[in-house]
């Protein structure tokens, strides 16, 4: 991509594999403080899993309202945990029901549940503080020129921007990142140029591999941390995706979700726009495990060949692997 200094930070190695626990950790102590005994989210997967874990973990019950198209893995982990799992036909019922729900019973609701969409529990959004404090540290001190994360809502964007805000004012980096948000539909990269304050819902033209982060709006938390960075926001299409995953796991040994790869998409379209230099440093956020949505980015393996003998092995090897062939030593 021509970027000799990028950076992944792998999020996939966190305990539910995906950047969410760190949300959820702090999210489900703040509910237990509050003598919460029910936490809740609406959750496309990885927010659902993560906060089903924390809570597991807390000795509290979970309740995940998700809609019917959400990766297989996710839902697993979720009912694993031992969360109640409501799939809903309409997604906006996902809200209603939270909503409902804090009124009659007084759940601890972790997700946004209004529209126009706002952030997740604002207390959660502080645990992603942690990712700009590992990036720094893990780097030696410095910031990098250019974070860039995948954005739904701009949970995690806001979060870490804010982290770095905090190291900032400390005195601990001498210099601010410029924050950049691989999208899908592009509300942000709309608000960016028209201006104003409100996200706009944008169609959604097509549907999207990213099934992480594939809403048609995100939120003001998001924008407002680009306009605060200088940042820029990028749609990203299905065209490369999955290309850009196995690069990245041939090249690096990193199996990431197809959403977490967009930053790199992203990423090669701003440096070959000139806007990220050849000298910048970039980190890119992979947010989750590639084995998160293996039914997307894999679908059902059935052509994959037995060998009934060691000989018809190095028989198919010749004919398609000849270069693993070559003596070593
Ligand atoms: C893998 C992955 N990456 C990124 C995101 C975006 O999260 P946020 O709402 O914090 O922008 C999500 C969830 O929405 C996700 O599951």
């Amino acid at each position: 991509m021509e970027v000799p200094k990028l950076f992944i930070k792998d999020e996939g190695r966190n305990p539910t594999w995906s950047h969410k626990d760190r949300f959820s950790t702090v999210a489900v102590s703040v509910a237990r403080a509050q003598g919460a005994k029910v936490v809740a989210t609406a959750s496309s997967g990885n927010a659902g899993a993560s906060l089903a874990a924390y809570a597991a973990r807390a000795g509290l019950r979970c309740v995940v309202t998700t809609f019917g198209g959400s990766a297989n893995a996710m839902l697993a982990q979720i009912r694993k945990y031992g969360a109640t799992a409501l799939p809903l036909a309409n997604k906006m019922d996902r809200w209603t029901l939270l909503a409902e729900a804090a009124t009659r019973y007084g759940w601890f609701i972790a997700s946004p549940y209004s529209a126009p969409v706002v952030g997740s529990h604002a207390l959660g959004i502080e645990g992603y503080k942690t990712i700009a404090y590992e990036i720094v540290e893990q780097s030696g001190g410095v910031a990098p020129d250019w974070c860039v994360l995948p954005v739904c809502y701009g949970d995690a964007l806001s979060g870490v921007w804010a982290g770095f805000q905090e190291l900032y004012a400390q005195g601990a980096i001498p210099r601010l990142p410029r924050m950049v948000a691989a999208e899908v539909h592009g509300s942000l990269a709309h608000a960016l140029v028209t201006g104003g304050d409100r996200l706009e819902e944008r169609g959604m033209a097509f549907e999207s591999l990213a099934v992480s982060i594939g809403a048609p709006r995100s939120a003001y938390q998001a924008l407002k941390a680009l306009r605060e960075s200088c940042g820029r926001a990028v749609p990203v299409s299905n065209d490369g995706l999955v290309e850009m995953q196995e690069r990245l796991a041939r090249d690096e040994g990193i199996f990431a979700e197809l959403a977490s790869v967009t930053p790199l998409l992203a990423i090669a379209r701003l440096r070959g726009e000139g806007v990220i230099a050849a000298k910048d440093r970039v980190v890119a956020v992979a947010t989750a495990s590639g084995l998160k949505d293996l039914d997307r980015s894999v679908g059902n393996p059935t052509d994959d060949t037995i060998f009934r003998s060691t000989g018809d092995a190095w028989d198919w090897l010749d004919r398609n692997a000849a270069t693993l062939l070559v003596r070593q030593r």
